[in-house]
């Protein structure tokens, strides 16, 4: 725990250092000007709060701190007349000290801080559970505890439990400040769960979003359920949430979904590639569907399923970004042993979890297992060749290559750039694999 006091130099600032120190289990670093925190921010010194006199220097500081996104809260001390806390309403005042000689308040506003706003998590992070802002949006007013994350183990916290999060707060993290994530701890998640489903039910009711805003919903939506189901398993409440997520996916995506459409929605999404990348899979597969001339709510409803739950299983979210080992291995030398081993069985783990949603049609579990084998016979977990793969599956398979296609580079390759970066050689495109990789508009 670090505390910088912003302080001009004079006797308090000595005494106050000297006397704080004493005090708190914090270690006290003066520093002088604006410009020495700058230096301490740019070498990535790990700070937690800061001390700041009311002058000119913490005006800068905490419109340096507005500019590049850090949320580290502050204790001012003096009268105010200088610094206004109201025109810095996204940094966290912990409170206002009126003099220097307040030495005790002020350590006891310290002291506060480390017990009950800076959290530093025991080991991992799994007591929070994090919400994207767009989605908390939607979901305030919301009584909890909101954080935001400092570092990858610090996470300050930003609203009380007792002051409703209201939508404003949350535009104004989400555009001004570019925050896309905000942090709840896991003991106050039954109070966004209730939101969350009063949210879904509203709007699967009504019919005052567009279907990209529904589309973009849904992968928030999809990102958030994913991170339950992970840190407490599919409690009914999560099942709920999941099979309303894929109604909210499946209206978005219609009677006769268009790739063209999706993509300009795509461009606009902030979120994670991995809740990206199984919405837009639900989209591209079901408008390939179409193409082939497979038009049934059925089709639909099983490639949207299979979509959603495909890389549930996966242990890192990142995996869904590589086409399978190899490529993982390319750029992460070390991924081996248990890892690898629940990696090759997240296609089987995902179908097994499927299980436990209600109302399941069956060939989705078929997709979920077979959406990393490959036309020729390289992919896992089995090695099967094409004539061996369903055709659902191999739809889902060569709409989840366009999809990865669209985010890497989809304006120059064309669809024989396509088939060289998914090596679909003459030999292996055969069937419905050939027929749906030709549905494509390039
Ligand atoms: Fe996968
Ligand atoms: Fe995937």
């Amino acid at each position: 725990m670090r505390a910088l006091l912003l302080h001009k130099k004079d006797i308090n600032s000595d005494m106050l250092t000297f006397n704080l120190e004493g005090m708190i289990p914090a270690q006290i670093t003066w520093v002088e000007s604006f410009h020495d925190v700058v230096d301490f921010l740019l070498e990535d010194v790990p700070i937690d709060v800061f001390i700041c006199q009311d002058y000119e220097d913490t005006n800068k500081l905490l419109k340096y701190l507005l500019t590049v996104n850090v949320a580290i809260p502050y204790i001012l001390v003096g009268p105010g007349e200088v610094v206004d806390p109201d025109s810095f309403p996204d940094i966290r005042l912990l409170e206002r000290v009126d003099s220097i000689y307040s030495v005790e308040q002020i350590a006891d506003v310290v002291v506060d801080a480390i017990e009950n706003e800076v959290i530093v998590p025991e080991k991992d992070n799994t007591e929070f559970f994090r919400i994207a802002t767009e989605l908390l949006l939607k979901v305030v007013p919301l009584k909890a505890d909101i954080y935001i994350r400092l570092s990858k183990i610090k996470f300050v916290k930003m609203f009380r439990k007792g002051r409703e999060f209201k939508p404003d707060d949350a535009k104004r993290y989400l555009e001004s400040k570019k925050v896309n994530y905000l942090y709840i701890k896991k003991d106050d998640m039954n109070e966004f769960i209730g939101h969350f489903q009063n949210m879904l039910e509203n709007i699967l009711n009504s019919d005052h979003l567009s279907s990209e805003d529904q589309a973009l919903l849904s992968a928030s939506v999809h990102e958030s359920i994913a991170e339950m189901q992970k840190l407490v398993g599919f409690t009914p409440e999560v099942k709920k949430l999941a099979e309303e997520g894929v109604r909210l996916t499946l209206r978005s995506i219609g009677k006769s979904p268009k790739l063209k459409n999706f993509m300009s929605t795509l461009d606009q999404y902030q979120g994670s590639y991995f809740s990206a990348h199984a919405i837009a899979t639900a989209h591209v597969s079901c408008a390939l569907a179409l193409a082939l001339h497979w038009p049934s709510d059925t089709t639909f409803k099983k490639l949207t399923l299979a979509a959603y739950f495909h890389d549930i299983a996966l242990d890192q979210p990142e995996f869904s970004e590589f086409d399978g080992v190899d490529h993982i291995l390319n750029t992460k030398p070390d991924f081996g042993g248990e890892t690898e081993k629940r990696y090759r069985s997240h296609p089987y783990l995902a179908s097994e979890m499927l299980k436990d949603i209600a109302e399941v049609p069956p060939d989705v579990d078929v997709i979920i297992m077979q959406h990393h084998e490959r036309p020729d016979g390289s992919g896992f977990p089995r090695g099967l060749r094409h004539s061996q793969i369903s055709p659902l599956a191999a739809v889902f398979i060569v709409a989840h290559d366009y999809v990865r296609f669209l985010f890497e580079d989809r304006y120059l390759l064309g669809r024989e750039g396509f088939k060289r970066r998914f090596d679909y050689s003459e030999d292996s495109l055969k069937g419905t694999f050939k027929k749906a990789v030709e549905a494509i508009e390039f």
